[in-house]
């Protein structure tokens, strides 16, 4: 079926996390979910379980986990066994419950910066300290710095390097040889690598995602991988994710946490969403997929010709697009109020992912191309007011 991405769909009245708290007029492109319906045969699969009207405890047959593990060979190329699945309810779970079994309180854990600000929470609020390994700008796009990464593995309290891979907020899709880098200095100090890849299916042409564990055995059995039909399929508010461990030596003590917690408990309706999303979603994904391009191929001319003081950091996957605002001269407060009161716009700061840093805004781009276009006229003439040009 044909998708229309250019219906505008109100989410203020639907208990969006993204969409409440703010006024009437504000376009929100901050938090990581879309503003598209999700596939239709998971809106009828989701249906057609409310009417059967039970809604008892839920099981998850074995065919959830086949068609995951379909969804990945097909598009990614990698051949997954059954026994390193675990179901979480979200991705930041897995996170918090990977910290507190595979190290211990004070360890510290690196990130690459500017990185997905909650990283910082999740480590910090389990008690382990981030250590900051920052990527480079080298001509027009952010680079890995392995001469910083390998002092910083050398650092005897370095237990975890938590990677982002396709790269929130700066979209980088990290290619075969920079991973296979990053993955051996990893393997020579001894450090477990837990790759996100909640975004891994969210990527333009001319580039592939490479799951960093599919890269060899000894990378795998030293990666906890996680991935999520969240992003793929706009379906962040149903709350599963899928944590992929090849190493029962990490996978045991993981899978022992969660179910310690009571956190391997499906809720009914995720268990129906996620496998008809992966054995039904195909459709949708790719128009999805077209249509981000498309807004984005809008958004870098828009700016081009219209306003050079933001420049775009295209993206090679995500649908978030990394603006250097720097030509703007505000510092972080500035921007942030100017974007908001003064444009009308809702972007994610840039400071929460780059502490210290500034001129920089994380902007959501995957809203109708009307609502985009008006984001873009509200920027342009709140610039013009502010600087006459
Ligand atoms: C890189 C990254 N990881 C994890 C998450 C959160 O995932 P979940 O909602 O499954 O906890 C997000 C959400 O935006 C994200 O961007």
């Amino acid at each position: 079926m044909q998708y229309d991405f250019d219906q505008v769909i109100d989410r203020r009245s639907s208990n969006s996390l993204k969409w409440t708290e703010c006024d009437q007029d504000i376009v929100v492109q901050d938090l990581g979910d879309m503003d598209f319906k999700a596939p239709q045969p998971v809106i009828e699969a989701i249906k057609k379980r409310v009417e059967h009207g039970i809604y008892g405890y839920a099981q998850r047959p074995e065919s959830y986990y086949h068609a995951i593990m379909e969804w990945i060979y097909q598009r990614h190329e990698w051949e997954i066994e059954r026994d390193w699945l675990i179901y979480t309810p979200g991705v930041l779970i897995a996170l918090a419950v990977a910290l507190r079994t595979l190290s211990r309180p004070g360890d510290k854990i690196i990130v690459q910066s500017p990185v997905y600000h909650l990283f910082f929470n999740i480590i910090r609020n389990n008690g382990r300290q981030v250590l900051i390994n920052p990527l480079q700008m080298v001509n027009n796009r952010y680079e890995m710095d392995f001469e910083d990464l390998e002092v910083k593995l050398e650092d005897t309290r370095t237990r975890i390097l938590l990677l982002c891979n396709p790269h929130n907020p700066t979209g980088r899709v990290w290619e075969e040889d920079e991973l296979k880098t990053l993955a051996h200095l990893c393997l020579k100090h001894n450090v477990i690598i837990i790759s996100d890849e909640v975004y891994s299916d969210i990527i333009f042409k001319d580039h592939r995602h490479v799951p960093i564990a599919n890269l060899d055995k000894k990378i795998s059995k030293k990666t906890i991988t996680c991935i999520s039909p969240g992003k793929t399929f706009n379906l962040s508010g149903v709350r599963a994710s899928t944590i992929i461990i090849e190493n029962p030596v990490l996978r045991n003590p993981f899978t022992h946490a969660m179910i310690d917690m009571d956190l391997d408990i499906s809720n009914i309706f995720d268990v129906i969403a996620i496998e008809t999303a992966y054995r039904q979603g195909a459709e949708w994904l790719d128009q999805v997929l077209a249509y981000l391009e498309g807004n984005l191929d809008f958004l870098s001319s828009y700016l081009q010709e219209r306003i050079q003081r933001i420049k775009l950091i295209r993206p090679q996957g995500t649908f978030l697009a990394w603006l250097d605002c720097q030509g703007m001269e505000m510092d972080a407060i500035a921007l942030k109020r100017f974007m908001l009161k003064k444009a009308r716009v809702r972007f994610s700061d840039g400071v929460i992912v780059n502490p210290g840093a500034r001129g920089f805004q994380r902007m959501n781009f995957a809203c109708s191309r009307t609502v985009l276009k008006l984001v873009l006229e509200n920027i342009e003439m709140a610039i013009d007011q502010t600087f006459g040009n």
